[in-house]
């Protein structure tokens, strides 16, 4: 049986990808129109990226289940030194990519394609992470850790559900998502990707 640890970690993962992969979308869709972007939506994606695995997915994992393999098993010690140095590095990387946003709003064209590069540039180093994270991480962790391990783990991140993923959430992050799936345009809309 899958933990629910697991489970949330590749569900909160799915959700992020679904909501990366609409914004490089959204960009594509408006440099082929030549118009620009309602930079209403694209703050409040970043800000939920910013705000919901930045803050709480991230540290689950870097405070709660990278200690527990640590203590159980040597094996992939570079890799999950690795990975907290991206979660560590992750929340400077999305102030990059809010600074470039603005500058895309308050200089408007000629700040296009910086700002796609910034995005691309971190929607690649956030895929990559998550996927190491799946192939790597969760195989050894359901390998290692213990029947405590994971009571202790289910309990802690199940306390933290990602509104994206259709669990229930905390109030306000449901608010969030319910103003970001509202305001993505249809063609693109978060909802049935899921
Ligand atoms: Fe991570
Ligand atoms: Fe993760």
């Amino acid at each position: 049986m899958t933990q629910a640890t697991v489970r949330i970690i590749r569900q909160e993962h799915a959700a992020l990808s679904a909501m990366l992969r609409s914004i490089v979308q959204l960009l594509e869709q408006h440099r082929r129109k030549g118009t620009l972007p309602d930079f209403a939506v694209l703050r409040a994606m970043l800000f939920y990226v910013d705000e919901f695995p930045e803050k709480r997915h991230h540290r689950k994992e870097t405070e709660l289940l990278f200690p527990r393999l640590r203590a159980r098993t040597p094996i992939s010690r570079d890799l999950l030194d690795k990975l907290d140095e991206d979660h560590a590095r992750g929340e400077r990387r999305i102030r990059d990519v809010e600074h470039a946003l603005l500058a895309f709003e308050m200089m408007g064209e000629s700040r296009r394609e910086a700002f796609e590069q910034t995005v691309g540039e971190y929607v690649d180093f956030y895929l990559g992470h998550m996927a190491l994270e799946e192939r790597e991480i969760l195989p050894l962790a359901e390998r290692v850790l213990t029947e405590d391990d994971w009571r202790d783990l289910d309990e802690a991140f199940a306390q933290n559900r990602d509104p994206l993923t259709g669990h229930v959430a905390d109030f306000e992050y449901n608010a969030l998502f319910t103003r970001i799936v509202n305001v993505v345009p249809a063609p693109i809309g978060l909802g049935p990707a899921l």
